[in-house]
């Protein structure tokens, strides 16, 4: 139990909570479900831009938040090979100056990141404790900027997901459901393994989270530190890509593909600028047990996404 440990609520009666990138695929799903906690802000990439260090301190001491959920990142992992320089200001110096400000401050960080800080060898099921070594540049700043939330003194979460999807935007199941209605043979990677997590998920654990911390008599069940966020269970690329298939047509959504169109293929036929890691199998035993919930399979929430896809179309 940390005794240093303070609760979110400040001495005004309402949070002043700071969502960054609220228009990405978490920081959307964020921003819904956090709004009965407090009073969020949400700048856009307009209003502040995330790589412009003075930008950030000027926001931070105009708006002084109570509490950031940092969802900004640079998540264009190929191009973080090439671009490693703003890579590492929005995934390593970005929570590093979050993580000051909150230190300085005695607010807590809520921060997001990656399957990817791990070396993807073995077939077991990363702990939070287990030894890092990313395998590419993206994981590596990512690395980085977890190792600056850590090392900041500030209170913090660290929630590392893998396979981020949501009903809007760019990800997998978007081009997957693109894809399959347009094709009738894809070839996709069947030898990289993780758990699909939508968006959604991850904003309504972070919100069951923090009204944890903001009950005086459930705080200190949460500790500052890392953990895991995904659902249960495991698949391949190939075995996301067939399911989204079968639920899409499920659902209503018109399909060309068929699950003989779908053929299975190693990452080595698979060339890409930024290595991936084979095993991204994050074991959720410490959130659940800290939370006390059950993370549901990673097929019944590809379900809903794409009920709710379906529904809005
Ligand atoms: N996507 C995945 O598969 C995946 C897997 C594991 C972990 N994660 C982690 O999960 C977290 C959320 O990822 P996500 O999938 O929601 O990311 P995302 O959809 O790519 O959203 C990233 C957000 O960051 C914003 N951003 C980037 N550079 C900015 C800048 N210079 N100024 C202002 N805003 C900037 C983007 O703004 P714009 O909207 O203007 O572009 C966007 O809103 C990240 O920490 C990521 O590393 C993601």
């Amino acid at each position: 139990m940390n005794s240093e440990h303070t609760h979110l609520t400040p001495h005004t009666s309402r949070l002043t909570i700071l969502i960054t990138g609220g228009n990405g695929q978490v920081g959307f799903e964020l921003r819904r479900q956090l709004a009965t906690l407090g009073d969020i802000l949400a700048p856009n990439r307009a209003a502040l831009d995330l790589s412009n260090a003075d930008a950030v301190d000027a926001f931070l001491a105009e708006h002084q938040p109570d509490l950031i959920v940092n969802a900004a990142a640079y998540t264009a992992v190929d191009n973080a090979e090439s671009d490693q320089a703003m890579a590492t200001r929005l995934n390593a110096e970005l929570p590093a100056q979050l993580a000051e400000y909150c230190h300085q401050r005695g607010s807590w960080l809520i921060h997001y990141s990656s399957d990817y800080v791990y070396s993807g060898e073995g077939t077991t099921p990363w702990q939070e404790g287990d030894a890092t070594g990313p395998c590419n540049a993206y994981g590596a700043t990512k690395l980085a900027g977890d190792e600056a939330v850590a090392n900041s003194g500030c209170q913090h979460l660290i929630f590392r997901t893998s396979w981020v999807y949501s009903a809007f935007g760019k990800s997998f199941l978007a081009t997957m459901l693109r894809l399959g209605a347009e094709r009738t043979a894809l070839s996709i990677v069947s030898d990289q393994m993780g758990a699909p997590t939508p968006a959604r998920l991850i904003a309504l654990v972070t919100q069951q989270a923090l009204a944890t911390l903001n009950n005086p008599k459930t705080a200190n069940d949460l500790e500052s530190g890392v953990y895991h966020l995904a659902p249960r269970g495991e698949t391949s690329w190939h075995g996301f890509a067939c399911e989204i298939f079968q639920v899409a047509k499920q659902a209503g959504l018109p399909m060309t593909i068929s699950p003989e169109g779908v053929t299975a293929i190693p990452t080595v036929d698979y060339p890409t600028p930024a290595a991936r890691p084979l095993n991204s199998r994050l074991e959720v035993d410490k959130i659940e047990a800290a939370l006390g919930i059950q993370l549901p399979s990673w097929q019944s929430q590809l379900a809903l996404t794409v009920e709710e896809i379906a529904s809005s179309r």
